[in-house]
């Protein structure tokens, strides 16, 4: 394997930012947030972005963080969930590292997102609570837009009722024999 960066995907709240900075340990590798990498650079949350400048100056934001950061090397790069949306943001993605794709089912994400109001690619108009059935349709319609671009991952695995250390340990066997050609047993 001649890349140098491994990105994780997935819906939000799939993992991709807990499991990264400790597959990153295991490996050896160092780690990167896309999401921190832009707040950092804008010195204001993600929300703040949304709020303030609009989602369209958050993905031109993204784009270009992505860019930058595209050349290094044993690098894990957690992404947003909507990074790969983007076409050219696919293409930097693809040429440049291996692709992997947390996936979570809708009913996960409602569970670990319910409480939550820090998404707001997932925020509710109006002051009224949004009901399990309102939260579930907006993931699901938003999970509906982006499979395809998350299927393109060169790797899949379900994080559902998975603990972290599990997917850790199964993601690190996949990339060591990948990247290193190293056969570990189970
Ligand atoms: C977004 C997901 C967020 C963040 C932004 C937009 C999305 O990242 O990039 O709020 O459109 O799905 P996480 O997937 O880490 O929550």
């Amino acid at each position: 394997m001649n890349k140098k960066i491994i990105y994780l995907t997935g819906f939000m709240a799939s993992g991709k930012s807990t499991i990264g900075p400790i597959l990153a340990n295991t490996l050896g590798w160092n780690f990167y947030d896309l999401d921190k990498l832009i707040e950092e650079a804008a010195g204001k949350s993600v929300r703040k972005i949304f709020e303030e400048n609009g989602e369209d100056y958050f993905r031109e934001f993204e784009t270009e963080m992505l860019k930058k950061n595209s050349e290094l090397k044993n690098y894990i790069i957690s992404l947003g969930g909507g990074t790969v949306e983007n076409k050219i943001n696919l293409e930097i993605i693809k040429s440049t590292g291996y692709l992997i794709y947390l996936e979570s089912s809708a009913e996960e994400t409602y569970k670990r997102l319910r409480f939550k109001r820090d998404r707001p690619a997932l925020l509710f108009d109006g002051e009224d609570e949004p009901t399990k059935a309102e939260f579930l349709e907006k993931i699901n319609s938003l999970l509906q837009k982006r499979i395809n671009y998350y299927n393109q991952a060169d790797l899949k695995i379900n994080t559902d009722n998975c603990q972290v250390g599990r997917t850790v340990d199964k993601l690190s066997q996949i990339i060591k024999k990948e990247f290193y050609g190293e056969n570990i047993k189970d």
